[in-house]
């Protein structure tokens, strides 16, 4: 089942052409990846997806829905990890799990123990009462990705979502990612890092200067071009990926 089709999606903001003419499919239950330099229009992609805003030619179906028609019941059915912080900063790490669930219309009754769920999931339970300025950059991360799980996502789009984390975060927010495919879920994000790439998704779309180069799964890339997936990236965008020690 297709959970994602673009077709022809282009994205202006004014005279810059950030995403120029990109057209890919994504499947349930895959894990697909974004891979591009700083400025290749990953999260103006991702942001058309998430009915963040609108394309400026060509069309974007999310469960079968147009993002410009249906955005709340597309919204309603996704989780979204942002590249930047927008916790609330004045309420405490429950309470922006809390706040978020009214968006989803999730009763108090149910978000409260749904909460303190995905905090263990997120290893932050401990941290539950302190207020989001005093936690960590890489705290701020795994709470942006318990909070886009509040509402059982059947999508889930995560815009660099290991970025800052020691090893063991970084390790544990994979081992959350595999949970979370076990279970179905369709999963989208972007990554700098290599291991991230090869160890979680299923294809990774390759993209630079708003184009996707190639899309398909590492194997076949590497396949196709020889050496790893970071020869591949440098084959096609000039750029290395970063590596990371884990
Ligand atoms: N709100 C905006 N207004 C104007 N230009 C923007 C805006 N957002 C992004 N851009 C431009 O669009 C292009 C694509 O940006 P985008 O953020 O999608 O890249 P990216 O692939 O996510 O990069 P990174 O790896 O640095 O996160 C860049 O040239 C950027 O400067
Ligand atoms: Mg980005």
């Amino acid at each position: 089942m297709v959970i994602v089709r673009a077709e022809h999606l282009v994205k202006h903001y004014g005279n810059l052409c950030a995403v120029d003419n990109i057209s890919f499919e994504i499947m349930k239950g895959e894990c697909f990846g974004f891979l591009g330099p700083n400025g290749a229009g990953k999260t103006t992609a991702m942001g058309i997806i998430y009915c963040f805003m609108p394309p400026t030619a060509g069309t974007v179906a999310v469960f079968g829905l147009d993002v410009t028609k249906q955005p709340s019941v597309i919204k309603s059915r996704i989780g979204v990890m942002p590249q930047d912080d927008n916790l609330d900063p004045d309420l405490s790490v429950l309470q922006n799990l809390i706040v978020y669930a009214r968006y989803f219309d999730i009763p108090k009754k149910i978000a409260v123990p749904r909460a303190w769920e995905l905090l263990d999931f997120v290893e932050l339970k401990d941290k539950a009462h302190v207020n989001i300025k005093s936690l960590s950059g890489g705290m701020k991360r795994r709470l942006l990705l318990g909070r886009a799980l509040l509402n059982n996502p059947e999508l889930l789009i995560m815009d660099e979502p290991t970025v800052g984390l020691d090893p063991h975060s970084r390790r544990s927010v994979w081992e959350n990612l595999t949970h979370l495919k076990a279970r179905d879920t369709t999963i989208i994000l972007t990554t700098h890092y290599i291991e991230e790439a090869e160890r979680i998704c299923d294809r990774v779309a390759i993209m630079d200067n708003g184009k996707i180069i190639e899309a398909d799964t590492p194997a076949t890339l590497m396949a196709r071009y020889g050496g790893n997936l970071e020869d591949v990236y440098l084959r096609l965008t000039g750029k290395r990926l970063r590596e990371v020690i884990v």
